[in-house]
């Protein structure tokens, strides 16, 4: 076996994605668990939560000056104008925040977003000084048939090929395959180990700067699988859905990223 490429990444992140789930009082009750049970994080290691527009604000006025960033899960490829509907990634720089989800497998699937709309939108973002969590992921059907590296590599060059090098330099990756999400049980360490390699390769082959972007693991992660998801090499850090909506299961997570070097 030829001899894997090995993580370089220039920091760690633990982002919980909300989806669409919250409320004012439930949001409040968590922010504040959060920032109170994160007090300071280890230097290149960034806990961030991504949760629904309307909550911006409140993320921003309960989570600044704390050790957790906040963001979005999606943004609009425009950057102003008649598009009703739509959130500017100005707008969500105007926030505080810090991260924006792009290309997130719920939104690929069911809002139809191709390949060269996600890469607009991580451009918006990184134009907005947004750092973009760029996500790609297999089907369960294109898994059973072979299809992951190719379809995770037109996925990363659509955004990659539109990116400059400094910008594509500022990226954050995810991988998560999608008959992981919220299934329960996440990819196996083999797995993940193998795509994280191959990920690496493709980002590396695009230059050291590009190279060394972090590459998060999405897909079931929760507090008893996330050591060792974490201690698979070119695995910086996870994307947490479900388990980044109690403090109890995202706090548990982000000690288990802290515990592994960058
Ligand atoms: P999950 O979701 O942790 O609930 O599987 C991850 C994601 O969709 O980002």
């Amino acid at each position: 076996m030829s001899k894997m490429p090995e993580s370089t990444a220039s920091e760690k992140l633990v982002i919980g994605n909300w989806k669409m789930h919250g409320s004012l009082r439930s949001n409040e009750v968590l922010l504040r668990a959060l920032a109170n049970g994160m007090k300071a994080v280890p230097p290149r290691l960034k806990i961030g939560v991504c949760v629904p527009f309307p909550y911006l604000a409140q993320a921003q006025a309960l989570l600044a000056g704390s050790a957790i960033e906040w963001g979005v899960q999606d943004l609009s490829s425009h950057d102003e104008g008649a598009y009703t509907g739509e959130v500017s990634a100005a707008m969500v720089a105007d926030f505080g925040a810090r991260y924006a989800i792009v290309g997130h497998s719920e939104r690929r699937e069911y809002h139809r977003e191709g390949a060269i709309l996600v890469a607009e939108k991580a451009e918006r973002a990184l134009e907005a000084g947004l750092t973009p969590i760029v996500c790609v992921g297999e089907t369960a059907e294109e898994r059973e048939f072979a299809f992951t590296e190719r379809v995770l590599a037109a996925q990363l060059s659509a955004v990659l090929d539109r990116l400059s090098i400094e910008q594509a330099a500022s990226v954050v990756l995810a991988y998560e395959p999608v008959w992981a999400i919220g299934s329960g049980s996440s990819a196996s360490v083999e797995d993940v180990r193998h795509v994280h390699a191959f990920l690496r390769g493709q980002l590396l082959a695009k230059g050291a700067a590009v190279g060394r972007i972090p590459v998060l693991y999405g897909g079931s992660v929760k507090p008893d699988n996330a050591a060792a998801l974490f201690a698979v090499p070119n695995v910086d850090g996870g994307l947490i859905g479900g388990a980044s909506l109690a403090a109890d299961q995202f706090l548990p997570i982000c000690e288990a990223c802290t515990e592994t070097p960058v």
